[in-house]
């Protein structure tokens, strides 16, 4: 890759712009790099993991992750400085330099963040960009392997098979995500309802704590271990790795994507879908994804639902499944494919099975686009009428799609408290809202997202409340933006509770522990709620008052 050869040239860059005149005009930063350079290892040197705004490199690396062209304007917030470590050392001398100059730090490791949370901020930050920590060390007597964050999971899958065929593991189905966000928030694909998500597969992890400490499960402890597996990324340290315990799979499996419209009997397949989908075979996981399509008639549009697939088993046994539990979706012969795990990976990637597997290597997505995402959990079947009337809000705002991820199986085992992550038996499927559009500027945005909202509005009645449910990987900034001031707390209480519900408490007990002064931060991180806060704050009377008109005033700005 270009960037490495770039990596090796940046010492130079550094150095001179330190030397140059720039040393009076940014002081702050400089004494930073200063700090960086005096800190780090003499026999692990950090120059060349840093990059200047000045330097070449500078935008070719921070446009290298960006996964969201919402993120990729001109107007888009940059980075005062990138460090790209490639030493588990540079990422402690980072956080403690860091601290000490209570810089606002973003860590980015695929770049996938749904709101670019993991590289830009409103405030002035500094980027920690962990693609060169990718190593991916696998052990196959123990069925276990090391992965880095800044791996993705295209590059875990493949190594994986490399080693062997009859090995997976349950993360995500897009294989430029990162491994880093992805399971620190709890990342799941659609192994989900054998195994369930990735952080139910996670043995040990390697974190950098606020203190620079470098610490493995044993060394953290279980409280911060278990916060690290799900309570979302760039709340509570820096994860460099994280064990994980391969899971079995078949040598053959079988995939099958099919559509179906309302006029070819959508609306009684999509009913019997949801009956269907949460209780069969754990083996089977059927995703259902809904979008509005031209219909047979002219200028008259339709709702199609199509029906992807993995079984863990042969064709002969799929067909037999299908036949007795689902025979309404209406499977030909023909739509049966069986492939190895690994393709099936590249198939539901809307990938040519035929392709080389080598793509899954490819760090840059296939196609990018302007995009955002809002989720939601249904705990009960939605009613014929209730799908009616649904279609008519589909066809209505026309460009919104939204994909369904069935649960039950060993999710609904689980218990809710195993993990952060909490939405376990009682839901029985996951809806992710969908926004995409491939035109520059503000107004389209407006438009395209107005639209989400109006269709995620419209479906409140169907799915949870108090609190609505939402999923952490699936970051929604419409759930509140913490600025982390006065009242933090109250304001990381609103999105917390939505995505993590009765997790959430022992998530900021943890937090207050282990990063009282709040170090990791991000627009929804886990705020700190620490005892001395606490007093502080029913003690000092003035701040009392201030707090109430406060709310007062919010309470007013609401009722216009
Ligand atoms: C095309 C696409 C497909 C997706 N498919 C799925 C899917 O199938 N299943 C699913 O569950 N999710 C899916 N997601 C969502 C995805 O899991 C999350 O966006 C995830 O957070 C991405 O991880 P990342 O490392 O790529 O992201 P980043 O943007 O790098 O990071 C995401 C968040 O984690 C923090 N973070 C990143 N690295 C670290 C680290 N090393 N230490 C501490 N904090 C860190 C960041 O600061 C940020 O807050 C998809 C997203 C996209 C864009
Ligand atoms: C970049 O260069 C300009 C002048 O060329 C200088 O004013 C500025 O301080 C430099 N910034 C950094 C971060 O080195
Ligand atoms: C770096 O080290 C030098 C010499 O040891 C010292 O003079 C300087 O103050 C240090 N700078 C920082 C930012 O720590
Ligand atoms: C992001 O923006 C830069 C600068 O405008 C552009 O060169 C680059 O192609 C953009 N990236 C993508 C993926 O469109
Ligand atoms: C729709 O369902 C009816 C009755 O259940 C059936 O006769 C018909 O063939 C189905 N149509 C399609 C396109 O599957």
């Amino acid at each position: 890759m270009g960037l490495r050869s770039s990596i090796i040239l940046l010492p130079v860059a550094v150095l001179l712009s330190l030397v140059g005149s720039s040393f009076a005009t940014n002081s702050v930063h400089n004494t930073f790099v200063h700090c960086l350079l005096n800190h780090s290892e003499p026999s692990h040197p950090i120059a060349a993991a840093i990059f200047s705004q000045n330097s070449s490199s500078f935008s070719s690396v921070l446009q290298g992750h960006i996964r969201n062209l919402r993120f990729n304007t001109s107007t888009t917030p940059k980075p005062f400085l990138i460090v790209t470590p490639f030493h588990e050392s540079h990422v402690q001398t980072t956080v403690v330099c860091a601290k000490r100059y209570n810089f606002l730090m973003k860590i980015r490791s695929g770049g996938h963040d749904y709101e670019g949370a993991s590289y830009v901020a409103s405030q002035p930050f500094f980027l920690m960009d962990m693609f060169n920590l990718r190593s991916i060390e696998i052990d196959m007597e123990s069925e276990t392997a090391w992965v880095q964050a800044g791996a993705t999971l295209g590059e875990l899958y493949y190594r994986i098979a490399e080693k062997s065929k009859t090995h997976g593991f349950p993360a995500g189905v897009c294989p430029t995500v990162g491994v880093g966000g992805h399971i620190s928030g709890g990342g799941y694909g659609n192994l989900m309802r054998k195994y369930g998500t990735s952080v139910d597969n996670v043995v040990d992890a390697q974190i950098v704590d606020a203190q620079g400490r470098l610490l493995d499960r044993r060394t953290m402890g279980e409280d911060l271990f278990w916060a690290v597996r799900g309570g979302g990324g760039g709340s509570f340290g820096v994860i460099l790795a994280y064990k994980i315990n391969l899971v079995r799979v078949p040598e053959k499996v079988t995939v099958f994507q099919v559509g179906r419209t309302l006029e070819q009997n959508g609306t009684d397949i999509v009913y019997k879908w949801q009956h269907v989908a949460p209780t069969i075979d754990n083996n089977l996981f059927i995703r259902l994804i809904l979008g509005v399509v031209d219909g047979t008639q002219v200028a008259k549009k339709t709702v199609r639902a199509n029906f992807i697939a993995l079984f863990l088993g042969d064709s002969e046994s799929l067909v037999s499944l299908m036949k007795d539990k689902f025979p309404q979706l209406g499977l030909k012969q023909s739509d049966y494919i069986e492939t190895s795990w690994l393709q099936s990976v590249m198939f539901w990637d809307n990938i040519d099975i035929t392709t080389p597997v080598e793509i899954l290597l490819e760090r840059q997505p296939q196609s990018m686009k302007y995009l955002k995402r809002k989720s939601d959990y249904v705990k009960k079947p939605i009613s014929k009428e209730g799908w009616e009337g649904i279609w008519k809000k589909m066809i209505e705002l026309e460009k919104s799609v939204m994909y369904f991820n069935p649960y039950g199986g060993r999710m609904a085992e689980i218990p809710s408290t195993e993990t952060p992550f909490p939405h376990r038996s009682g839901n029985l499927w996951k809806i992710q809202y969908q926004a995409n559009w491939y035109e520059a500027g503000e107004e389209v945005a407006q438009y395209h997202m107005n639209l989400l909202k109006e269709l995620h509005k419209y479906m409140t009645p169907f799915v949870s409340q108090n609190p609505r449910q939402t999923f952490m990987c699936y970051k929604d900034l419409d759930l509140g933006i913490n600025h982390h001031g006065f009242l933090g707390y109250f304001k990381g209480r609103a999105y917390g509770v939505q995505y993590f519900t009765h997790n959430f408490k022992r998530l900021v007990e943890i937090k207050s522990k282990v990063d009282p002064t709040n170090f990791f931060r991000t627009e929804q991180s886990i705020p700190v709620l620490s005892y001395v806060e606490f007093r502080k704050l029913i003690t000092e009377k003035s701040v009392l008052s201030l707090l109430f008109g406060l709310f007062a005033l919010h309470w007013f700005r609401n009722l216009k």
